[in-house]
């Protein structure tokens, strides 16, 4: 995609790759309003990037979503990308009774939350040349982590529904683009110290560099392996990733 001259939506812009990603694209001269609950990480991060915008928006309200959806087309008609960037990872157990609450806030969060953000945004977006819509997704998409289970499962989700969307925006001005990244060093899962995981900054500067290619599938080369693995072998594949996991 063109790296310049976009007007970008980003929801969950107040943290980790979503404020990383929003700074990375705003340095490079696009507008972008940033979307997240916390209002005053909006208004910090604002105040150091001037020209950016900042929107509070709850992606599991479903009324937030359709009030705030509607305000970005009014406020920013030039509006060309959506980046569902939005989520939220607990940890659960597969093997027993999931946590309703758990179940209802991540399935709420990470599938809903984008569905519902794109359909506000999608008609706009038809009528924009070069619009992006752009899913984050994982790779706990192609290879489940066993203790994140239903966070894996979303991710899946969106995984499926990107393929969807993408064929089904085929004959328009819309690309649809996902994102899977590797683990990243943010607060999910409170991985800001965690040596496995990879560091921010190396993240965001290998994706804007598969950003400014055609790729449909935006993976940085830590990525690859995961991505690649499903196939005939991939029951083995996921054991083997979760005992090296469980490993530590
Ligand atoms: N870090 C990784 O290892 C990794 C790997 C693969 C995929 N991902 C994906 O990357 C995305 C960003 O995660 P991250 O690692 O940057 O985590 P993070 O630092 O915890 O950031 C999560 C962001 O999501 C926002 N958010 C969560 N629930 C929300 C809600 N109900 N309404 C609006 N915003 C909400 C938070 O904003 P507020 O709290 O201000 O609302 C925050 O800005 C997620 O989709 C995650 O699944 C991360």
């Amino acid at each position: 995609m063109k790296l310049t001259h976009n007007t970008i939506f980003i929801t969950g812009g107040t943290s980790g790759i979503g404020r990383a990603l929003a700074e990375a694209l705003h340095q490079r001269g696009n507008k972008v309003i940033i979307a997240g609950r916390r209002q005053a990480l909006l208004e910090q991060i604002t105040a150091a990037n001037p020209g950016m915008e900042g929107v509070t928006l709850d992606v599991g309200d479903a009324a937030d979503i359709a009030k705030v959806t509607a305000d970005v087309v009014r406020r920013f008609p030039d509006l060309n990308v959506l980046i569902n960037n939005a989520g939220i990872m607990q940890i659960d157990d597969a093997s027993g009774a999931i946590d309703e609450q758990l179940m209802i806030d991540t399935i709420t969060t990470n599938v809903y939350g984008p569905i519902r953000v794109t359909s506000g945004l999608i008609e706009h977006l038809k009528t924009r040349p070069d619009a992006v819509v752009m899913n984050v997704s994982s790779v706990l998409a192609f290879v489940p982590l066993a203790f994140t289970a239903v966070y894996s499962a979303t991710k899946a989700a969106m995984h499926s529904w990107s393929m969807s969307q993408r064929y089904m925006l085929r004959n328009t001005s819309v690309r649809v683009l996902e994102i899977a990244p590797p683990w990243v060093q943010t607060d999910l899962l409170n991985s800001n110290d965690e040596p496995r995981a990879m560091p921010l900054a190396e993240f965001i500067e290998e994706t804007m560099a598969a950003l400014a290619t055609d790729a449909d599938e935006i993976l940085v080369e830590r990525a690859r392996p995961l991505r690649a693995a499903p196939g005939a072998d991939e029951a083995a594949f996921v054991h083997g990733f979760n005992d090296s996991f469980a490993a530590g």
